[in-house]
Order: C-alpha cells, then structure tokens, then sequence
C-alpha cells in the first residue's frame, strides 16, 4: 500500500492510483490532470466572479428550463474546451448542452466524460459553495468520434467520479475506484494538496438534508421517515436539518461529517416524475463517491443507482444519498417496515 501523506499533490495521488492498475496507459491519468486544470480555473473565476462581469444570468434556458447563469456558460465552456483536446476523450455529455458534445477531430481519445459545469447555480450570486460534478466511462464504441451509447453506460462502469467545490476554499474530491480522496487548492502555488486522505463516510449522522418546502407534497413514506428523523426516539438524537441548495455541497458535508440527503418524487409532480437530480452527471458520480467511502445510493423506490440503465443524457432519478445507517433507515421507511 502506497503511503498516504498529507500534503501530496492531487497528481501525485493520481499518479499513484495508476500504479494500482498494471495494466494503465496513463490516459486517465492524463484526462484526470487535464480536469484538475479545469477546476483551478473556473475555482479563479468564481472566487473573483463579485469583481469580474461574471455574475448574474445569461439569458439564456437550458435544456432543463433552467435560467443559465453566466458563471454556468463559463464552467460549460472551460470543462468543454480542456476536454475536447486533451486526447482522452471520445464524447461529452453537459448538463448545459442538449446532446452529446463532439471532440476536436483527430484528438478522440478512449474515455467519455459527463459533467454538472456548476451545480447549485441558484447560489453563484450569493456567495454560497458551488461546484463541478463528473463522470468518466471506457468508450464502448471501436474508435473515432464517440457517440451516446458510450454515454449511456450504468454507474458500476465508471472508471472515475468526483467533484470540485468551490467553498471557503476549492476542494476536489474524487475516486478511481480504490477509495477516495481530497485535494485542498493552494491558491498562492496553484495546487491542489492531500487534505482528506481515504475519506470514510460516518456510518450515521444527525443531518438530514432536504427541501423542506415540498414537504405537504411528500409521499407518505417520505414524510414518515423525516418526521422520524426529527423526533428523539430513534435512538440517535433528533437529527438537524442542513439544506444548501447546491447538490455538491449538501452532499460534501454529509461525506465528511455523516447525513443523508433526500430529493425524491411527490404527488405534485406525480409517481411519472423521476424527482429533479440528473442521474448521469449528479446522482450516479456521487453514488460512485458515497460508496467507495461506505455509505449507500438508492432511489426511492429502493434501486440502487450504480445499477440504473440511463435511457436518456437528461435522465432525472429520485436520490437518496449519504450515511449507511441513515439510508437503510430510509429503505425500511419505502418498503411500509416502519
Ligand atoms: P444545478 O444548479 O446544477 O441545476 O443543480 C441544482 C440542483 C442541486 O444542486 C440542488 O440540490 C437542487 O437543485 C436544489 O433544488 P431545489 O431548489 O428544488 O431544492
Ligand atoms: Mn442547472
Ligand atoms: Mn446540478
Ligand atoms: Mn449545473
């Protein structure tokens, strides 16, 4: 086992991830580096986006219906402009981009990435964490421009998955599949440090994360197991109620301190719903993370999102996410068990 210090650089720690695969060509690797420059420059932009013209909306919908904000276009194309000619990468998949995004013809390399630009957009203006969600698949298609069905593929096929918030300080996190680890940017060297070395996720907690506002739409079990959460008797205390509003950041504290975070379906938007949360560059990247440091990902009809077949790039899927305790709490909630 490589030794672990503290204070190694997030390409180091990459670098020693490739040694536990004999059989890497230091692709991914390099599509992982080039990702880490990415996130030191949109990390930049946001920390001075008060000062730069970068704040407020670009009037433009996204596919989502959402209104984009300048600092998403920025994330969009920052991400889109480092991976389309890196060489790794055959296809790209966008929460900010309708279909499948094209690399820079003769730079098609052997892995496909999904990526949130910036989750928890409704916070750029007001100073709130934000980040950047990925996922990174093997091709499946022979050679050339890749196409959906290298997208498309189930969350147990990602070769890598993590996040970058950008918080009181700039923190990546992410796995190859041999545990997780967090990077703390330096910005005075423009590095990213070990800081979060084999990140485990608390077995249980005293978070809940969720929209409290939905709550007169919830489905029963959904209501039972958070008003459960909120009384005494189960045994850990009262839980606290701790909802950013931006996927990354809900979920980066819950890895750390333990939680559980909740975005299921309701009777508003009915059992056809599938909740908001994307499965391809929110819900199935953070299943990858939640698992590799022992906590669990289920919908609320109790699949397990690493098993979900996506049907589409957009798909939405109903999360629920965090410490292992919490989330078999939940199932048993599902399931009519309490
Ligand atoms: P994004 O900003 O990438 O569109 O994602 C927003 C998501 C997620 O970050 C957050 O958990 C959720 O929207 C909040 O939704 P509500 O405002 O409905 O609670
Ligand atoms: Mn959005
Ligand atoms: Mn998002
Ligand atoms: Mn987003």
């Amino acid at each position: 086992m490589l030794v672990k210090r503290k204070g190694i650089t997030v390409s180091r720690q990459i670098m020693d991830d490739q040694r536990l695969h004999p059989e890497a060509t230091g692709e991914l690797t390099s599509l992982l580096n080039d990702l880490v420059v990415a996130g030191k420059i949109i990390s930049a932009e946001v920390n001075m986006a008060g000062l730069a013209d970068i704040l407020g909306q670009s009037g433009r919908t996204n596919i989502q219906g959402e209104n984009v904000q300048k600092l998403d276009v920025f994330a969009n194309q920052t991400i889109k402009r480092r991976m389309e000619q890196c060489g790794h990468v055959c296809v790209m998949a966008s929460e900010e981009e309708d279909d499948i995004i094209p690399v820079l013809d003769g730079y098609e390399g052997n892995y496909t990435i999904a990526f949130d630009p910036l989750d928890g957009s409704t916070n750029i203006d007001v100073n709130v964490s934000i980040g950047t969600i990925f996922s990174i698949h093997r091709r499946i298609s022979p050679s050339g421009q890749g196409n959906a069905q290298d997208l498309l593929q189930k969350g147990t096929q990602q070769v890598a998955a993590g996040y970058i918030i950008y918080g009181s300080s700039t923190v990546m996190v992410y796995t190859t599949g041999s545990g997780v680890h967090g990077f703390t940017l330096d910005p005075s060297v423009g590095e990213f440090f070990l800081s979060h070395p084999d990140i485990k996720i608390p077995e249980t907690s005293l978070y809940y994360s969720v929209n409290e506002a939905y709550a007169d739409h919830w489905f029963d079990s959904t209501r039972n197991f958070i008003n459960y959460l909120k009384r005494a008797d189960g045994g850990n205390g009262p839980y606290s109620l701790r909802y950013i509003g931006s996927l990354v950041a809900d979920f980066h504290r819950n890895l750390i301190k333990g939680g559980i975070f909740l975005y299921t379906r309701d009777k508003k938007s009915g059992e056809k719903s599938e909740g908001k949360l994307r499965l391809l560059y929110e819900a199935a990247p953070l299943a990858l993370i939640v698992e590799q440091a022992g906590g669990r990902a289920i919908t609320d009809d109790g699949r397990r999102i690493l098993d979900i077949e996506p049907k589409n790039l957009h798909q939405r899927v109903p999360l629920i996410i965090g410490s292992r305790r919490d989330v078999d709490l939940a199932e048993k909630f599902l399931r009519g068990e309490m």
